[in-house]
């Protein structure tokens, strides 16, 4: 909506071996340039496949993806990736604060700061995850949870160059449930607004997506919400033909 680019991103969480490339291949082929003017594809593999995704990309404009990443350049950080490793690899964004890893690895909204700077720094886009579990949304607190995530994990300045909302609700992911299209109108309409106000007309190019169980039954209802400027899809991206059905709700 208003001249935001859609984006289409499937997050593929820690699944996929070597093998898996065909998927990558598979979408590749399955994507119509007409398709591809229109909107941007991203695909976030687990970061022992970037390289081999980058490569299988090659010459088409799908880009390639990391799921999280270490908030400083290098360092003594055993098991960690930076996002300058993933630049030099090749990808072009990186996913910030997934629900996840702010559930399973202790994340919180000050660290996902530190690591949308990171990805700035290093010349990624950052996709700051926000949302709300189902017991914060029947307090009646969704959207103070939500706006609080933005407030304080956007970094100062960002731009819809180097910066992407994504409005997750932890108990839409994997579940199979969403919220209506109402709720998802009310939530993004909130965030809008504070992008508007925290970084003006840039704020205004800035895309939010929506992710939890996004299929290609329900993508083309849940994408004509106002406000929603694309997807971010976890389990559905794992497979070639609903990860392209996805993407097809925009043809
Ligand atoms: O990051 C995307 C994800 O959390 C949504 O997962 O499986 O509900 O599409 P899924």
């Amino acid at each position: 909506s208003e001249g935001r680019r859609p984006l289409v991103a499937g997050n593929w969480k820690m699944n996929g071996l070597r093998s898996s490339i065909a998927t990558v291949e598979a979408i590749r082929d399955g994507l119509s340039p007409q398709l591809l003017a229109d909107i941007d594809v991203l695909i976030c593999p687990p970061a022992t496949l970037v390289s081999a995704c980058v490569e299988a990309v090659k010459g088409s404009p799908i880009a390639i993806g990391g799921q999280n990443l270490h908030a400083r350049p290098n360092g003594a950080f055993t098991g960690s990736i930076s996002a300058e490793m993933f630049a030099d690899l090749g990808a072009s964004y990186v996913i910030v604060g997934h629900s996840e890893r702010r559930a399973y690895h202790y994340e919180t909204d000050d660290g996902v700061h530190a690591k949308a700077l990171g990805a700035r720094r290093a010349g990624l886009r950052g996709i700051i995850c926000v949302g709300e579990t189902m017991e914060e949304r029947q307090q009646g607190r969704a959207l103070d949870i939500v706006r609080a995530q933005l407030a304080i994990g956007i970094p100062k300045g960002a731009t819809a160059e180097d910066t992407v909302i994504a409005y997750e609700p932890v108990w839409a992911i994997g579940s199979g449930r969403t919220p209506t299209p109402k709720e998802i109108a009310e939530v993004h309409a909130s965030l809008r607004e504070m992008l508007d106000k925290m970084a003006g007309t840039e704020g205004a190019k800035i895309r939010i997506l929506y992710g939890g169980s996004v299929k290609p039954g329900n993508a083309r209802e849940l994408m004509a919400v106002e406000n929603v400027d694309g997807a971010l899809v976890g389990g559905a991206s794992l497979v070639a033909e609903d990860f392209l059905g996805i993407c097809r709700a925009y043809a």
